[in-house]
C-alpha cells in the first residue's frame, strides 16, 4: 500500500494502472507511457481491482471498454466507488461511443480516448489526468486543514472560557479585547497570518490565570502584595502552557508580554519597548481598555473615556505611541465602541 503524505503524493512519479485483454495494445500503450510513469497493468476488469486493491491508489486507470466478463464502463464505475481519487480514462471504438457517453454522464470517467489513439493524444490525456489527480488531492489537504482550523479554534474557544469561568469578572475580556486588537490589526495593515496569531494570543492572554487561587481573583478589595505577585505570574505561566506553539506562530510569547511596559515598568521581565514585540505592545492597549472598562471585585467599570485618557497619558511611556494612536483613532474617530461588559457586580 502506497502511504505516502499528499504533498509527497504530488511529487512522486504518477501510478497508472492500464486494463485491457489485448496483450498487444497493452504493451504499446505501457511502451508510450512507461518514460513518466509507474506502469501496472491487468488483462480483464476483475485483474484490475485485484491489483488496485493489492498496489493502489493510483493516480488514474486507463481502462478498454469491451473486455471479456466485466467490460471498461462496469469496471470504471467500481473503481470510481471504491477509489474516486483515481482519474479514470475509457479507451473506445467509435462504434462504442453511446456506452461510453453514458459512463461520462454517469459521472464515472473523467475523459474517453477512440481507438487507434496516436501516443501524443494519449501522453496528453494522461497529463491532464495528472493534473486533475493532483487537483483532487490539494482540494482534499484544504478540506483537512480547515477542518483542523475549526477543531484548533474550538480548543482556543473552550480554554478561554475555562480562565473565564473561574473568574466572572473577566467574562467577555478575552473576546473583547480580542476584537480590539483585530481592529487595530486591520488598521494597521497586519497580514492576516499576525492577525491569525494576534486573534489566538487575546482570545488566551490571561490562560495562566488558571493557576491563580480563585479566591485572589474574586475577593473584593486590594490584595496582599504577595497575593499580587502570585497573579504577577500569569504571563509567565500562560507563556509555559503554550510554548511549544509552532515557532511562526508567536502566541505564546506575545502572551508572556502583554503586561511589560515601554519604559520598562511592567512585569515579568521589566522589558522596555524594543524587546517587546509587537503583538504584546498591540495587545497590552488593547488589553488596558477593556480591563478598564471592565468591572473588577475592588471597583465598578471606569469607563471607555478613562480608558482613553489612560492610553492617552501612557503613550510613549507605558504604550506603543503607535498603537496607543490606533486604538485612539478607532475609538474617536471611527466609530468603534466595545460590547457591553457583563456586569457581575
Ligand atoms: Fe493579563
Amino acid at each position: 500500500m502506497n502511504d505516502l503524505s499528499p504533498a509527497a503524493k504530488l511529487q512522486a512519479k504518477p501510478r497508472l494502472l492500464l486494463a485491457d485483454d489485448d496483450e498487444i495494445l497493452l504493451d504499446t500503450l505501457r511502451r508510450v507511457l512507461a518514460r513518466d510513469n509507474e506502469i501496472f497493468t491487468a488483462e480483464n476488469g476483475q485483474e484490475a481491482l485485484e491489483v488496485l486493491a493489492a498496489c493502489g491508489p493510483f493516480t488514474a486507470i486507463i481502462s478498454d471498454l469491451r473486455m471479456p466478463g466485466m467490460d471498461g464502463v462496469e469496471l470504471l464505475a467500481r473503481v470510481s466507488a471504491t477509489a474516486p481519487d483515481t482519474v479514470r480514462l475509457l479507451l473506445t471504438g467509435h462504434a462504442d461511443l453511446e456506452a461510453a457517453l453514458d459512463a461520462v454522464n454517469q459521472g464515472h470517467v473523467f475523459r474517453i480516448l477512440t481507438k487507434p489513439c496516436p501516443p501524443e493524444t494519449l501522453r496528453l490525456a494522461v497529463d491532464a489526468a495528472v493534473r486533475q489527480h493532483q487537483l483532487v488531492l490539494a482540494s482534499r489537504e484544504l478540506f483537512a486543514l480547515k477542518r483542523f482550523q475549526g477543531l484548533l479554534e474550538g480548543v482556543v474557544q473552550g480554554f478561554s472560557s475555562l480562565v473565564e469561568a473561574r473568574d466572572p469578572y473577566l467574562a467577555g475580556h478575552h473576546q473583547r479585547t480580542t476584537d480590539l486588537a483585530l481592529a487595530m490589526a486591520r488598521e494597521l495593515g497586519l497580514d492576516n497570518t499576525e492577525r491569525d496569531t494576534l486573534r489566538i494570543a487575546g482570545l488566551l492572554h490571561d490562560i495562566g490565570k488558571v493557576y491563580v487561587p480563585a479566591d485572589f481573583l474574586n475577593r473584593p478589595g486590594v490584595l496582599r502584595s504577595e497575593e499580587f505577585s502570585v497573579i504577577k505570574m500569569h504571563p509567565e505561566v500562560g507563556y509555559d502552557i503554550l510554548k511549544h506553539l509552532d515557532r511562526d506562530w508567536p502566541v505564546a510569547v506575545i502572551i508572556r508580554q502583554h503586561h511589560e511596559r515601554m519604559d520598562g515598568s511592567g512585569y515579568p521581565h521589566g522589558l522596555s519597548g524594543r524587546y517587546i514585540v509587537q503583538g504584546a505592545r498591540l495587545l497590552a492597549v488593547a488589553d488596558v481598555v477593556d480591563a478598564m472598562c471592565s468591572h473588577r471585585p475592588y471597583r465598578p467599570s471606569l469607563g471607555i473615556h478613562a480608558a482613553l485618557e489612560e492610553i492617552e497619558k501612557g503613550r510613549g511611556r507605558l504604550y506603543d505611541p503607535l498603537m496607543a494612536d490606533c486604538c485612539l483613532d478607532l475609538f474617536r474617530n471611527k466609530g468603534y465602541s466595545l460590547a457591553e461588559p457583563v456586569n457581575t457586580a
